[in-house]
């Protein structure tokens, strides 16, 4: 087991990372008033373990599983059941669940009495490597993902392993998608994944690189909270295309798209000279290690139009934040023709490569 701590201006939070730091950490939070935040699917396999935890008095709001449960609405219903349970300033909301759990219980734990304490538990890898640890809180507004959040850290993140042996395979190819790409940003993080290439979904690979992604996502919040300095920006490398294509295929997990639209950038970023061959196609075979072979999408300039909405962007230009060399990634801008020109000459490429 390890610690990482993530130090801001404001406030200290730890992550205990490993397996058994659930069993270790957990227990000592039943001293103190909770209220807890899950998902149907997550209280469907852990509802024993809550109840054996925290005790069976311990009030449970639980959400139906899935993305479409950020909602206002919801928010909403968990801050009147902790109206109605009568938490205090002093008491913790602990959010046990994935990035869903996560986004949506920090935001209430950030707005309830302006602010009670909160822990993470995250049981997805995608929530243990990413959504867990950095203090982003959301609910999706007026159909715009993440609209309305707040900055929240938690005090505490219990990062453990043994949830994820019931989770399904999708979600750890989704989760593998951010730790491939913690891996394009981190050089030790990189040469981990390449040692690997062949287990990346074996439990000790898992344990061992969830802490390296803790260890680097918390480095990267503490020098740039807020997301106003490029640091934290980096962390939206392949996400431009990747979400892109998520919103407009809606197929895949999102790992997987990220997978994707990292596959797609590189090859721009091969073009343009800002990453050497060789590094690319170590990238491209780790790509291929989760996901198999990369779709060559049949309409890549409809679904470019959709990055154009990217936070990251600015006036009419296109930002991606690309691979460039071993524990370095370069930002690349493009107009509005040469993107979806680029993303199609990858396109035909993958598409005679099938043939
Ligand atoms: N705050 C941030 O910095 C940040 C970063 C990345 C993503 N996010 C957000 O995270 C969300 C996605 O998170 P996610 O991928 O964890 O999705 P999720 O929370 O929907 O979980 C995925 C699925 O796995 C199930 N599940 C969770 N834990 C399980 C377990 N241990 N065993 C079996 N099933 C389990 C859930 O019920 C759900 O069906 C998105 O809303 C995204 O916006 C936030
Ligand atoms: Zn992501």
């Amino acid at each position: 087991m390890n610690d990482v701590i993530l130090r801001t201006p404001t406030v200290e939070s730890v992550i205990h990372c490993g397996d058994g730091a659930f069993a270790r950490y957990a227990p000592a939070l039943a001293a103190r008033r909770l209220f807890v935040v899950t998902d149907s699917n997550v209280f469907a396999y852990y509802r024993y373990l809550i109840w054996q935890t925290f005790g069976d008095e311990t009030p449970v709001h639980i959400l139906p599983a899935g993305e479409t449960s950020k909602t206002m609405r919801n928010l909403t219903a968990i801050l009147r059941a902790m109206v109605q349970a009568e938490i205090k300033r002093g008491d913790t909301v602990i959010a046990f669940g994935g990035g869903v759990v996560g986004d949506i219980a920090g935001l209430a734990a950030s707005l309830y009495m302006r602010g009670v304490r909160l822990v993470q538990i995250p049981t997805t890898l995608l929530a243990q490597v990413d959504s867990s640890v950095g203090g982003k809180t959301a609910v999706d507004f007026e159909g715009v993902k993440n609209l309305v959040g707040s900055f929240y850290q938690p005090e505490e993140v219990i990062c453990d392993p043994v949830f994820l042996k019931t989770l399904p395979d999708r979600e750890v190819r989704c989760g593998l998608g951010e730790i491939v790409k913690y891996g394009a940003l981190d050089g030790e993080i990189y040469s981990e994944l390449i040692a690997n290439s062949q287990n990346l979904k074996t439990p000790e690979f898992l344990d061992k690189i969830t802490y390296m992604c803790v260890r680097h996502k918390a480095e990267v919040v503490s020098a740039d909270e807020h997301d106003l300095n490029g640091r934290r920006k980096t962390l939206n490398l392949g996400h431009t295309t990747g979400h892109a294509f998520e919103l407009f295929y809606r197929k895949k997990s999102h790992g997987e798209y990220v997978l994707i639209g990292t596959y797609y950038e590189l090859y721009i970023a091969e073009k343009l000279n800002v990453c050497g061959h060789d590094y690319a196609e170590s990238i491209r075979k780790l790509i291929n290690a989760v996901i198999g072979k990369v779709p060559a999408f049949a309409d890549v300039r409809s679904a470019a139009r959709l990055a154009k909405f990217d936070k990251k962007n600015s006036g009419s230009q296109i930002s991606l934040v690309v691979p460039a060399e071993r524990g370095r990634c370069a930002e690349i801008s493009l107009d509005e023709e040469s993107y979806p020109a680029l993303l199609e000459e990858c396109a035909a490429r993958l598409k005679s490569r099938a043939k």
